[in-house]
């Protein structure tokens, strides 16, 4: 399997893993499990995602029936936005390991650099976005405090590795000023409308692997109403033509553009047949020219911008 090696700590991170936004409870420990037996080894959750419980009773499950070992996955959660607080970073970590039902996550990363007001886990989880009002409330904690407690949560085995995510390149040089672990991975939103060039660029200087969500673009809005009406890369004629060549699906050419460059891909699959298809992406390669035509469809197109949510949290201004 093809893998990115991390920076610090030289663990091997999967080049194509299994994206669980928008897996539902009801289905989440079955995915999982197939997509374990289909021979995926990362998994990339979040708090956020509400389905923490269930996708740790897939792993469960196939670690019980001798699919794999836990030291043959790779297990990613995220730091949701209401816990930017040192103890709430520290105590969430934990939490959330309780709810996937192991003892370590090989990566936690801080979901977005947005700290809004604490809500106790015990009144609503996820918190999302929004207070009990609908209101969104903004809470001054630092990018340095959270920072620090993530790190104390390698100090204490609660994490192997630790990121971020949605970070633009100043706020990177930021927390590099004062880590004393460097983040050693960036997840951000990356296709061909958005390909980021720059921040790949800063991130392989830097030595922090890069990990693209919402590899097919436009794709997973539709489903929320917020796809922005962009035609879909899936059907995109270039895109079409590629897969025609190799005889690969759409969605396969999509992911090698990342994969091929040492960009790591998450893609999500509610579907069996899609989900096995997007793991054998590797199995070509597209020519530099083909890479850079797939490239040349950037349009700076953002779909995930909580910009959306609130104006004072237009992180990507
Ligand atoms: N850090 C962040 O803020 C952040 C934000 C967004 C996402 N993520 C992570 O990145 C992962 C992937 O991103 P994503 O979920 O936004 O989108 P994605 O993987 O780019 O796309 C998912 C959509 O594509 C469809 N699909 C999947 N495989 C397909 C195929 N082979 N052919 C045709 N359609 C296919 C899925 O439908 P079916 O399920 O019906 O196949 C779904 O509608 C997430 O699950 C999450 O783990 C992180």
């Amino acid at each position: 399997m093809a893998t990115v090696v991390l920076k610090r700590t030289g663990q091997k991170m999967p080049l194509v893993g299994f994206g669980l936004w928008k897996v539902t409870k009801a289905t989440c420990a079955d995915t999982v499990y197939n997509a374990i037996k289909a021979g995926y080894r990362l998994f990339d959750g979040a708090g956020d995602y509400g389905n923490e419980k269930e996708a740790g009773e897939g792993v469960r499950r196939a670690l019980q029936d001798g699919l794999v070992k836990r030291e043959d996955l790779f297990i990613t959660s995220k730091l949701w936005n209401t816990f930017h607080a040192h103890d709430h970073v520290k105590s969430l970590a934990k939490m959330q390991l309780g709810l996937w039902g192991i003892d370590y996550f090989d990566l936690f990363l801080v979901h977005f650099p947005i700290s809004l007001k604490y809500v106790d886990p015990s009144h609503r989880y996820p918190p999302e976005w929004f207070g009990d009002d609908g209101k969104v409330y903004l809470q001054n904690t630092p990018m340095q405090e959270t920072w620090g407690a993530m790190e104390e949560l390698v100090d204490e085995g609660v994490a192997k590795n630790i990121g971020l995510s949605n970070c633009q390149g100043s706020l990177i040089l930021d927390v590099l000023r004062y880590a004393k672990y460097e983040p050693q991975v960036l997840q951000v939103e990356l296709h061909p409308y958005l390909t980021q060039d720059a921040l790949v660029d800063l991130s392989k200087t830097l030595g922090i692997a890069v990990t693209a969500y919402s590899s097919f673009g436009p794709q997973s809005y539709v489903e929320l109403g917020i796809d922005k009406g962009i035609p879909s890369l899936l059907q995109h004629n270039s895109v079409e033509a590629l897969a025609t060549k190799y005889k690969k699906s759409t969605a396969q050419v999509l992911l090698r553009w990342a994969t091929q460059r040492g960009i790591a891909v998450i893609p999500k699959s509610n579907n069996l047949d899609r989900l096995v298809a997007n793991l054998q992406c590797n199995s070509f390669d597209l020519t530099d020219q083909e890479l850079r035509a797939i490239s040349s469809l950037n349009v700076n197109l953002r779909l995930n911008d909580p910009a959306a949510i609130d104006p004072r949290i237009s992180i990507f201004a």
